[in-house]
């Protein structure tokens, strides 16, 4: 029998459901709208497309939308100057400049100035480290969508071995830190740790983001483990057609399907959890500056 198939559009729907409750309560119940700003540089084709679904989805959850779409050419000042100008506007909850930015602009700079409390991506130094304090953060939304579906799929995490092929800023960083948090034990893994598929061989939660189209294999997977596979990777499909092209996750999904005792998909697994967690971030954000309690179910 193959591995249980967890189902991240569909759980990506019930988070964005609770998201839209909680809006419509800050909204009747306190006149806040939530809003959320997207600053995007430049005409890189995935990114448009990322930036274009954040801004629906934002809209439909009840939250305000602004989005900021700059040329390619914006110099550093520029943009700086809009961050602050986020930063001061109190209809702003969540500021998200989208990565990569262009090559001549300091992206660690310009992440570092948004206010760490609007930081809704947790790249800014200050949730870097209060997460690894163990103080109350913003969370990078896909580790953060990660958890949530092993939190729901196994419940306690405790005691639970987890290796994480990855060692991101992004992914695989945070989501050692809140697996620690959840009381398992996170390995980071990575593409030059010796005898790697032993090392994932003992793992009974498996996170795959190393960005390698397919790259962990059935035969690495411990027979029952739950596999999370973080890749989106975009690769020849000649068997659809000449010049055609499928997404493939960082897991070779057919053979470790027959291993696992579940799996996420890609696409249709972590993906859509990433966007329905950062709408999430943006709530907690707006709760958090008016001093409401945290909103409920939208944390790990
Ligand atoms: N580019 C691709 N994914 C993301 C993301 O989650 N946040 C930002 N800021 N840029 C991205």
């Amino acid at each position: 029998m193959g591995a249980h198939i967890i189902d991240g559009k569909a759980f990506a729907a019930t988070v964005r459901e609770k998201v839209a409750g909680h809006v419509s309560r800050m909204v009747e119940e306190h006149g806040i709208k939530p809003g959320l700003a997207v600053v995007l540089v430049g005409e890189d084709p995935a990114s448009q497309v990322y930036v274009r679904n954040k801004g629906k989805q934002t809209a439909e959850s009840g939250m305000a939308s602004f989005e900021h779409k700059l040329p390619a050419d914006t110099d550093e000042a520029t943009l700086l100057a809009i961050v602050e100008k986020l930063n001061a506007d109190p209809a702003v909850h969540g500021i998200l400049v989208q990565l990569p930015l262009p090559a001549h602009l300091n992206s660690d700079l310009i992440i570092n100035t948004i206010a760490p409390e609007k930081d809704v991506d947790g790249f800014h130094v200050v949730n870097v480290g209060r997460l690894g304090a163990g103080l109350k953060a913003m969370i990078p939304c896909t580790p953060l969508g990660s958890l949530m579906m092993l939190k729901d799929f196994h419940g306690d995490l405790s005691g639970m071995n987890a290796v994480i092929v990855g060692r991101s800023n992004i992914v695989g960083k945070p989501m050692a830190q809140l697996l620690l948090g959840a009381n398992a034990t996170p390995t980071i893994a990575h593409s030059r740790t010796k005898d790697l598929p032993d090392v994932v061989r003992q793992a009974d939660i498996v996170v795959a983001a190393v960005g390698r189209p397919e790259m962990v294999l059935g035969d690495w997977i411990k027979p029952g483990a739950t596999v999370i596979d973080v890749g989106i990777n975009r690769v020849p499909a000649p068997e659809k057609g000449e010049g055609k092209h499928k997404i493939v996750g960082d897991v070779h999904f057919e053979s470790a399907e027959k291993v696992a005792g579940a799996i996420t998909p890609v696409p249709g697994g972590v993906g859509p959890m990433t966007i329905a967690c950062l709408l999430a971030n943006t709530v907690t954000a707006a709760a958090r500056s008016a001093g409401l309690p945290e909103p409920e179910g939208l944390t790990a």
